[in-house]
């Protein structure tokens, strides 16, 4: 398949359109589809459309496809997996390909010490995982998480999750014992990078846990390690470093969220790794392996103490799962990290001179091929730019490449960790482009 982008019809065609016709009377309307793409196959980190057009992917099923489309390493261990056996529980059996994932898993896990893994299915179970797991080690009930957090949807995982309100409305009463503090955010504070830590900090010990909780009633601290639905944000390492610092202090676990910044993305294989950060319970997903389903949920061996029966899933670490997150690590740790990093300070360089030339740019941040980028009417303001953001992923889908949103005006690349720097170059070009089209480019 070409690498470049290549659209031959109106958006949707009609091989497209008859398609969204009948999912809009059949598939449940909760879900929130921002452009009608609808794939009929892909390679690397390029997409095809069922009327032939061709789009590269930024979005990667929302950063997911951390080896590209249907990688041939992946597709070949998933395809002799399947032949061999397709499932048989992990809860009840063994099998090999589980136990070498968690070996490699406890190797890898941004964890200080022995690591012993949970399997799951999804992100949001990994987040009912640590959750569980937090209560029945600590004994305690209470969880702090953050404002703009996303750790899912099931209805534990939705009282961490605060990042829209109609993720929340009409599904309460949430679960008791959860509180929210503000997650930092550099380019909207107004001073240093050590003063928003510090302010975060202190608001979680200076408020939350004077007036609302004691210490000594929670369980943990959930955090993302760099927040993803809420905008793309790059917290200061110092405040992380501090909730590391506060959860020893205070006997509660300190658990990270690497469901999107995990597997590689950023450029290391944890987000974590960038903040000299170890936590006590890491949570993984989505691009762990490749596309199947799949969740895990890492923790220090002294923690993860739950006793046979206490937890567990039928599908959690299916085999032909665990094949593809096996082949997927073995191709990350292969090249495609640092092939995440290297295109990823190139891409995040290209933004940053489009920035100097589009007013709209407020801030463009990210780490390896986790970017973010804000836009603003007013630069000394930061008036958020919610419409032409939206337009802006409009402009972007039309010429041939997806993105998504993040946050009420960021958009986020998160393409798969396979893009070149001829496609991180196509991108930028579509950018400027579609930047021009809505109208801002400095005159
Ligand atoms: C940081 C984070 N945690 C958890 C989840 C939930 O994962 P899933 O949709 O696989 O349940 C997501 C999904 O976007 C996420 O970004």
């Amino acid at each position: 398949m070409s690498s470049a982008p290549d659209i031959k019809t109106a958006l949707p065609g009609p091989k497209a359109k008859a398609i969204i016709d009948r999912d809009a009377r059949f598939v449940s309307p909760s879900y929130t589809r921002d452009y009608p793409f609808v794939i009929a196959r892909g390679e690397g980190a390029m997409v095809e459309d069922v009327d032939g057009n061709r789009f590269l992917d930024c979005a990667a099923g929302i950063a997911v496809n951390s080896t590209g489309v249907s990688h041939p390493e992946v597709v070949r261990a998933i395809t002799e997996q399947a032949q061999k056996f397709i499932h048989m529980s992990g809860t009840d059996f063994y099998y090999e390909p589980q136990v070498r994932l968690a070996e490699e898993l406890a190797a890898i896990a941004p964890i200080a010490g022995n690591v012993r893994t949970f399997f799951a299915n999804s992100g949001t179970e990994t987040t009912e995982a640590s959750i569980k797991l937090s209560r029945y080690f600590t004994k305690r009930q209470g969880i702090i998480a953050f404002l703009g957090a996303f750790h899912g949807r099931s209805l534990g995982a939705l009282a961490l999750t605060a990042s829209k309100s109609i993720q929340r409305r009409g599904f309460g009463p949430m679960m008791p014992g959860v509180y929210h503090a503000p997650y930092p955010d550099p380019y909207r504070f107004n001073g240093s990078a050590d003063a928003c830590a510090a302010a975060a900090l202190s608001f979680i010990e200076d408020q939350l846990l004077v007036h609302l909780v004691a210490p000594d009633e929670v369980a943990a601290i959930v955090v993302e390690p760099i927040q993803g639905e809420g905008g793309y944000v790059v917290p200061p390492a110092a405040f992380l470093q501090g909730l590391r610092e506060l959860t020893t202090e205070h006997g509660m676990l300190l658990v990270v969220d690497e469901v999107q910044s995990g597997m590689g993305r950023t450029g290391r294989m944890f987000a974590s790794e960038h903040f000299d950060l170890k936590a006590d319970i890491v949570n993984i997903a989505k691009g762990i392996a490749s596309g199947l389903p799949l969740g895990v949920t890492c923790a220090r061996a002294d923690v993860m103490t739950w006793p046979p029966g206490a937890h567990a899933s039928t599908f959690g670490g299916n085999p032909v799962s665990c094949a593809a997150a096996n082949a997927t690590i073995k191709l990350l740790k292969d090249g495609l990290v640092a092939n995440a990093a290297t295109v990823g300070a190139h891409l995040l360089a290209g933004l940053r001179e489009l920035q100097a030339r589009h007013l709209l740019i407020g801030d463009v941040r990210g780490k390896g091929l986790m970017i973010g980028i804000e836009l603003v009417h007013d630069r000394t303001t930061k008036e958020r730019a919610v419409e032409e953001r939206n337009a802006l992923v409009q402009a972007m889908f039309r010429r041939g490449v997806l993105v998504l949103g993040a946050g009420k005006n960021a958009i986020r690349l998160a393409p798969p960790l396979v893009l070149s720097r001829d496609q991180a170059d196509q991108v930028l070009r579509v950018f400027d482009e579609a930047l021009v089209e809505i109208g801002t480019a400095r005159r």
